[in-house]
């Protein structure tokens, strides 16, 4: 008889048929009489039953024998089981090792984060990481999805830079033969450049900004989704962003629910987010702090981490914070109608302290007014000639923002920290491995 070789993610295909699978040997407990192993392949976890009684003693001696993390060809026959999540186990009736472990050191006690980092390339194999994982890329299809349905056009901005989209603070420099280059801090100012060719167009990109921030919030290294819109005025670009948001949140509950499960993740609080989201204008915010009790505030400054909690505990949804201060937001915002001092821009604070997710704005589309906001940031250098000239000729209203996958992660998955949601995270003072 041909054994069908398979995966744990298709072992429903084969209900009470023998089959075999790659795997590693995840954890294990076992009896004079039965072992139960955890199996892992990658697509997921199944648990792995050798009864004694039923199978050649080599069989039940080399489960016993195998060790964690040990590689091995399984077979055995699927069965429905109905007390476990995943819904199946395999009734295990041959075992060769592949390869034999030995001292796998991330072991079934409790560990400290520092030493989990440091192992971060064995640390990924972990149940609990490998659900963030699967949660991550479930946002990612679920955004190419989004966007593609909704007739954008995906376009790859450089990573290798001459301009400062985001303040020229926490520029990472390097050199680009003689010249002066930085790594990419967003895309945004090229994404620009491509709305004016393809009309709707979004970026699926790594961005880099050197904050010597040390949050549960910042990576050095991120992953941005950067949509840009022309014609899209202030309203129309939230629109776009609270839809977006909703389609991955229910896109997550759908897909993944083995995997929030497996997080703990209390999705009641996920299951109501859908468009539309709260508004609160900037001023409106200073007021609310105010009464909450913030007096370290004033009109004028920037939010921190507790002021944006203090301000989405109002709300069971993101919620838009929009209308900031001029001063304290980039060059490129366009400013409210006959109200230079704040600009056209909104800031998405997802619930339960993940903060903003999402920084977005319509962007100047007059020449004049353009070129005297690079001059006052000392940005009027031959780096930006060309995106002066996107307003010369055919200028016209757009819009767009930039979407953090990793703190989206974070709030979809309820993990604490973004470290946990990018395979390998590059944080102030870590870059190993
Ligand atoms: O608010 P930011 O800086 O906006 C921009 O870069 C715009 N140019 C985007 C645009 O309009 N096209 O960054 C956007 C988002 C933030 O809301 C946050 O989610 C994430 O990127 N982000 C970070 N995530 C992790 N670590 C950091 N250091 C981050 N800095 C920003
Ligand atoms: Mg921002």
């Amino acid at each position: 008889m041909t054994v069908n070789k398979t995966t744990i993610a298709e072992v429903y295909k084969y209900v009470d048929q023998e089959v075999k699978i790659g795997a590693w040997l995840a954890n294990k407990r076992s009896s004079g009489k039965i072992a139960f192993l955890q199996l892992r392949d990658g697509t997921g976890f199944i648990q792995g039953v050798v009864v004694k009684s039923e199978v050649p003693d080599e069989v039940f001696q080399t489960a016993k024998s195998a060790t964690q993390e040990s590689s091995l060809y399984v077979t055995g026959v699927v069965q429905k089981d109905e007390r476990s999540p995943f819904g199946y186990e395999l009734l295990v009736n041959g075992i060769e090792v592949i390869q034999q472990a030995v001292d796998y050191p991330i072991t079934p006690k409790e560990h400290g984060t520092e030493f989990l980092m440091d192992n971060r390339h064995l640390w990924l194999r972990s149940r609990r990481q490998h659900a963030v994982m699967k949660i991550r890329n479930e946002i990612i299809r679920a955004t190419y999805e989004f966007f593609n349905e909704q007739g954008f056009v995906k376009v790859d901005p450089p990573i290798l830079t001459g301009s400062a989209p985001e303040g020229t603070s926490e520029l990472f420099a390097t050199k680009y033969f003689d010249e002066d280059a930085y790594l990419s801090q967003s895309g945004q100012l090229y994404m620009e450049a491509a709305a004016m060719a393809l009309g709707k167009v979004f970026s699926f990109g790594p961005t880099f900004r050197a904050e010597k921030s040390k949050t549960r919030r910042h990576l050095i290294e991120f992953w941005m989704i950067e949509p840009e819109m022309a014609f899209y005025e202030f309203e129309d670009n939230l629109k776009v962003q609270e839809e977006y948001v909703s389609h991955i949140i229910q896109a997550v509950l759908k897909n993944c629910k083995l995997e929030l499960h497996t997080l703990g993740r209390d999705t009641s609080k996920l299951e109501q987010i859908k468009a539309p989201f709260p508004r609160i204008s900037y001023d409106d915010a200073i007021k609310f702090l105010h009464e909450k009790g913030f007096n370290d505030i004033e009109w004028g400054d920037d939010f921190g981490a507790p002021h944006e909690t203090a301000i989405a505990e109002a709300y069971d949804k993101p919620v838009f914070i929009t209308h900031y201060p001029t001063a304290i937001k980039p060059f490129y915002m366009q400013p409210a109608k006959d109200r230079e001092e704040v600009v056209l821009c909104a800031d998405m604070i997802a619930p339960e302290g993940y903060g903003e997710i999402i920084g977005g704005s319509q962007r100047i589309h007059d020449h004049g007014l353009l070129k005297q906001r690079l001059e006052e940031h000392g940005l009027s250098n031959d780096a930006y000639k060309w995106y002066l000239e996107l307003r010369q000729y055919g200028s016209v209203p757009h819009s767009g923002f930039g979407l953090g996958l990793e703190r989206t992660v974070a709030w979809i998955s309820g993990v604490e920290h973004v470290r946990e949601t990018i395979p390998f995270p590059r944080l102030l003072n870590r870059l190993y491995p």
